[in-house]
């Protein structure tokens, strides 16, 4: 920031501030190429909050402080697409892909046919509309679902809230990309592999079912009447289409790739002209093995003839253009006879019924096992033992029932299977608190348990253990070693010297005979204890995870050790101070304060710490956001009690006071707001509503 941007019009200042930070969301989101430091980029965010907390009547829904999101929405409108949405043809063989090229050239009648490959996304298809705007640019209008093709859902306030998506295209890279500036840009919207998985430990924690892929999330996230839940999600989007004044763009698809990538918007860089069958073929083949790496889901390739004169001459059918065509990955499941359903018991005491498969091969691994979620889910499925079922594989790899199947060569099962309603390893009855789906075992002494805990908290993510697997636990545990997780860290060598398994060998006559043998060999001994001490360093937000407080995952760890900085203030933090972190709600703050409440989670934590276990870890800075600022609250606030304010704005480093001087930086009026406003207006001191205020605090830190 230099003297002279700084003595700008706030107005100039607001724009100017814009089209930085719009150039920065474009390196960052879109190029995967940030040009400044997170720091940097914060502080040109914190300036334009400011000066449209200052100058309410500067913000407007297009600047990029509302990628938060704005107001809960009450239902979406209807809006009409300005040319329909179509579907697309699928093709499920390299003989149907054949068929069609060749159909392709018949009809094309000599003009040129080269296609361009492109990943299918699976997600679900948006309309944007770009208009032109005041700074001879062009602006996000609306942003509309597919719905049924002719008309969609509005769902521009959603849309903002993608960072990949422009909110604003400036008047020089519309020139550059030879653009006018009203347009409509039509792609993807997906839930990237990432996002999902956190969105289902999200729902795990909420007692929630889990969400089934990231389409259906994505669609339901974009269907949300929360922009700021949205703007939580994640989601990110891929352009491929290009509509001016509701025609296509001249030269191909390539060329409108091209000119959606000089716009700013993300295209796929997996896009490749073939020319012929072959060609096409070696990008599916391409594509299907990086499937796994992408970090979003696809389920398949589109196919699209390039030259746009070629294309007209194909034309449509009723649903779906002649010119493309969807190859479809054939699905990675595979049916097989479910012989039994065994239900576990975790660390939680979760009960989680696994169906015993006749091995089959999916998907490049031989599964035997595929989970069946709950109780509740048996019952929908109505899946008995004996039954014939179909098991899909995900990208989240752990393989699951997803169907019965029965027909002349599947006959149904004929076994019973009831839910047991005792646990099926220590007896105890088991409960299915309200509105949970699942059921657990409360005993805290359940042996599964603690084997499941010992085994959760030697894993690589939590204490990272190597050599503490199932063998070491399973005997740790028989020879009465472990107590609780603490008691990892008393184990011995002698101890570990004596633990044992089972050998079967063949004799010379034939027959087999079965001894027990040395489970580990000295230098495995001396390893393991290496890396126990080893972990003894993992530092607080591992220990978190290993205590096994209930919600307390990776990422909630991860800001409580970076709030509290020790075990002991953690476990002193009042529901206030935990709310205090982000993510940490009424819900999670209950079960850490029940946790350390107990007796025997309070000897787990001194066990730990006489072993020498480091519980503690670097504190976070405090947010600056607010330093330096003093706010002074005034009237009712709509939402927020004085005192809640108050302390979010001390969270954010700023201070609060009781009366209104020329110091004062704000003062935040609500309804009924008397003396202290009228005090405010005489000394020109800036008003925030509790709008103004929520503005300056959120979206304070930038999305990783
Ligand atoms: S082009 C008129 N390109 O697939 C052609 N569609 O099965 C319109 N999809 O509704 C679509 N990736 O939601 C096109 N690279 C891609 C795509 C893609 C995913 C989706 C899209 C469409 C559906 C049709």
């Amino acid at each position: 920031m230099d003297a002279r941007t700084k003595t700008d019009h706030p107005a100039e200042r607001v724009a100017h501030l814009r089209a930085e930070i719009e150039r920065h969301d474009h390196l960052y989101y879109v190029m995967d190429e940030p040009a400044i430091s997170d720091a940097a980029y914060d502080a040109l965010m914190n300036e334009l909050k400011r000066l449209e907390a200052e100058h309410p009547e500067l913000v407007t829904p297009d600047s990029p402080t509302q990628r938060v999101g704005g107001k809960p929405a009450e239902g979406f409108k209807k809006a009409q697409h300005s040319r329909p949405m179509l579907s697309l043809d699928n093709a499920y063989s390299v003989e149907e892909l054949t068929d069609w090229d060749r159909r392709v050239r018949e009809l094309a009648g000599g003009l040129p046919v080269n296609y361009v490959a492109e990943l299918k996304l699976d997600g679900l298809s948006v309309a944007l509309r770009y208009e032109p705007a005041a700074h001879g640019g062009a602006r996000l209008a609306a942003g509309i679902t597919r719905g049924d093709g002719q008309t969609g859902e509005d769902v521009t306030s959603n849309i903002r809230t993608i960072r990949s998506v422009p909110l604003n295209i400036g008047a020089q890279r519309l020139k550059k990309a030879g653009m006018p500036a009203g347009f409509e840009v039509r792609g993807e919207v997906v839930m990237p592999a990432a996002a999902f998985t956190r969105l289902n430990e999200e729902r795990e924690q909420q007692g929630l079912p889990a969400a089934v892929n990231p389409r259906n999330a994505a669609a339901g996230t974009l269907r949300t009447l929360e922009p700021s839940i949205v703007a939580q999600r994640r989601l990110d989007f891929y352009a491929y289409f290009l509509l001016i004044d509701g025609e296509y763009m001249a030269a191909g698809q390539q060329a409108t790739l091209d000119a959606l990538a000089a716009l700013g918007f993300r295209v796929n860089p997996r896009r490749k002209l073939v020319a012929n069958v072959e060609e096409m073929r070696s990008f599916i083949d391409g594509a299907e093995a990086e499937r796994e790496k992408l970090g979003y889901e696809i389920d398949g390739v589109v196919l699209k003839v390039d030259a746009h004169a070629t294309q007209l001459r194909l034309g449509y059918t009723g649903r779906a253009p002649r010119w493309a065509i969807a190859y479809k990955f054939t699905a990675k499941s595979g049916v097989t006879q479910m012989h039994g359903i065994k239900v576990q018991v975790g660390r939680t005491g979760k009960l989680t019924p696994v169906a015993e498969l006749e091995p089959v091969f999916i998907g490049g691994t031989t599964v035997s096992r595929a989970t069946l979620h709950n109780a509740d889910f048996i019952e929908r499925l109505g899946v008995k033992p004996g039954d014939w079922v179909k098991v899909e594989r995900g990208g989240d790899v752990i393989p699951k029932v997803v169907e019965v199947v029965h027909d002349a060569e599947h006959p149904r099962g004929k076994l019973r299977f009831s839910f047991p309603l005792d646990c099926p390893e220590c007896q105890s009855a088991v409960v299915r608190a309200e509105g949970e789906v699942d059921y657990r075992c409360v005993n805290a002494d359940c042996p599964a348990k603690l084997r499941e805990s010992l085994l959760h908290f030697g894993g690589r993510t939590v204490m990272n253990i190597e050599g503490f697997g199932d063998a070491v636990v399973g005997q740790v545990l028989e020879n009465g070693f472990a107590k609780s997780v603490a008691d990892v860290y008393l184990l011995r060598s002698d101890e570990l010297a004596l633990l044992k398994k089972e050998v079967t060998r063949k004799k010379k006559d034939g027959s087999t005979e079965t001894k027990l043998e040395r489970l580990l060999a000295p230098v495995q001994v001396s390893r393991l204890l290496d890396q126990i001490e080893r972990s003894k360093q993992a530092g607080l937000a591992r220990v978190l995870m290993g205590l096994g407080i209930r919600f307390v995952g990776e990422r909630t760890a991860e800001l409580l050790a970076q709030e509290f900085g020790s075990i002991d203030a953690l476990m002193e933090a009042n529901a206030e101070e935990l709310e205090r972190v982000e993510e940490v709600g009424p819900n999670i703050s209950q079960a850490i304060q029940e946790f350390f409440a107990q007796p025997k989670n309070r000897a787990l934590v001194e066990h730990l710490r006489a072993a020498g276990v480091d519980m503690t870890a670097e504190k976070k800075q405090r947010s600056t956001q607010l330093a330096g600022l003093t706010f002074v609250l005034t009237g009712t606030l709509p939402t927020m009690t004085r005192d809640e304010a108050k302390s979010k704005i001390e969270a954010a480093g700023g201070k609060t006071a009781g009366s209104v001087s020329k110091k004062t930086s704000y003062v935040v009026a609500g309804e009924e707001a008397g003396s202290k406003l009228d005090k405010a207006r005489e000394l020109n001191v800036p008003v925030l509503d509790e709008a103004g205020l929520m503005q300056l605090l959120t979206g304070e830190a930038r999305a990783e």
